[in-house]
């Protein structure tokens, strides 16, 4: 967790905050981009001060594993970003979602979660918790039936929004008063939108996970992930990260203050564009349905204008021909990739039935909203109407 003190003084706009939250306050000749610590471990000044570390006294950094100052940069910011008290960085997102998992669950306790997840998160929750004694019971985006589900046992309501890849949205207010109507710790994944689109915290979540390694990150070149609330649920959190071992490395905290910096104007540019493919998409007799929440066709779209100030790079779209039009039209991007992730500077497409979405029954991926047509769009920055180009060709 971040120690270190910054030059922040006011409360920053987001995208002031993603370039200068954080960044330490050098004077004259002091360099302007942070520096890499890369060292594993750190001297104590005295066996005194190593006393006072050993009972909780001393803040100093002793060990990466539990604390680097480039790690406090990038923590800082995002911290910043979420109007969080603190945030941790982790080795992945997936590391920052099993840690806030597994410092909020006991043995014995409930999830409730929304079924439309990154396919990763389903899995952990369907395959690993299990073996722990923890019991994981699923609800549509809309979160109808939460009250029913909820039992002496329940402890954690976990919602991602837009949903991985079909694109809904659950509605952040409410997840929220659920959560404090049944005193359950509220879990928001909010690696689609980025805070630079919604602010979960700021509603009242206990905590957001992210998937750093998309839009925070935003160049496709390292693998991270961060949690931000409370600097008590932090700390919890933090603690796992320390005893799971699943810190982020120096250098990749690094790229993702780098990254971090330009998160207002690629977000900006993503949505643009992905605004105008959705529009195109849309109107292609091919195409059966676009899944994009800035369109008034979307069933979430007025939810969308009230809890998000844009709509994303995300979208996906389901073909006419299903499987069949689907790898066709997959097979023929040229400067989109074929490749899994999202949220970087380059246009990516998937099948989410062979990626995110793999080892799922059909009626998994039912819930899921996935159909064997469905293709997932990660939207770049590039100009739109080479973008629009490049799927008219493959849709031809
Ligand atoms: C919404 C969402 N959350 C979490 C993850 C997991 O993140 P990571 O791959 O960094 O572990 C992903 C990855 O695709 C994702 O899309």
């Amino acid at each position: 967790m971040a120690k270190r003190k910054s030059k922040q003084t006011v409360k920053w706009g987001s995208a002031t905050a993603a370039i200068h939250a954080g960044e330490p306050k050098h004077g004259r000749g002091g360099p302007v981009a942070p520096e890499i610590v890369r060292s594993s471990t750190f001297t104590f000044s005295s066996t005194a001060e190593m006393k006072r570390w050993a009972e909780g006294k001393s803040s100093a950094y002793i060990y990466t594993r539990y604390g680097n100052p480039t790690l406090a940069i990038a923590e800082q910011k995002i911290a910043a970003l979420e109007g969080a008290e603190a945030a941790v960085v982790a080795a992945s997102g997936m590391a920052a979602i099993s840690c806030a998992l597994l410092a909020t669950l006991n043995a014995g306790d409930e999830v409730i979660s929304t079924a439309q997840l990154y396919g990763g998160t389903y899995r952990l929750m369907r395959d690993i918790f299990p073996r722990f004694g923890i019991r994981v019971r699923h609800v549509g985006p809309d979160l109808a039936g939460v009250e029913e589900m909820v039992t002496p046992q329940t402890r954690v309501l976990y919602v991602e929004t837009p949903t991985n890849p079909a694109l809904r949205l659950v509605d952040l207010r409410r997840a929220v008063e659920l959560a404090r109507e049944f005193k359950l710790v509220s879990i928001m994944d909010n690696t689609f939108a980025s805070p630079l689109l919604q602010k979960p915290l700021e509603l009242g979540f206990d905590i957001v996970v992210h998937s750093a390694t998309k839009y925070l990150a935003g160049h496709s070149d390292l693998i991270g992930g961060a949690a931000a609330g409370s600097r008590e649920w932090i700390e919890r959190v933090h603690e796992y990260v320390i005893y799971l071992g699943g810190c982020m490395d120096p250098e990749g905290a690094y790229l993702l203050i780098r990254g971090m910096k330009t998160l207002g104007l690629r977000m900006a540019r993503q949505c643009e564009n992905a605004m105008a493919i959705a529009r195109f998409l849309e109107r292609h007799r091919k195409v059966a349905r676009v899944n994009y929440p800035g369109l008034a066709s979307h069933p979430d779209h007025r939810l969308a204008r009230r809890q998000m100030s844009g709509f994303g790079g995300m979208l996906s779209f389901d073909m006419k021909g299903g499987i069949a039009a689907a790898r066709r039209f997959s097979d023929r991007v040229r400067l989109f990739s074929l490749a899994a992730s999202l949220g970087g500077v380059e246009s990516l497409v998937i099948l989410p039935m062979y990626t995110s979405h793999y080892k799922m029954s059909s009626a998994e991926l039912e819930q899921a909203g996935v159909t064997p047509g469905t293709v997932r769009v990660s939207v770049g920055i590039e100009d739109p109407a080479d973008l629009i180009e490049d799927l008219k060709q493959a849709l031809a």
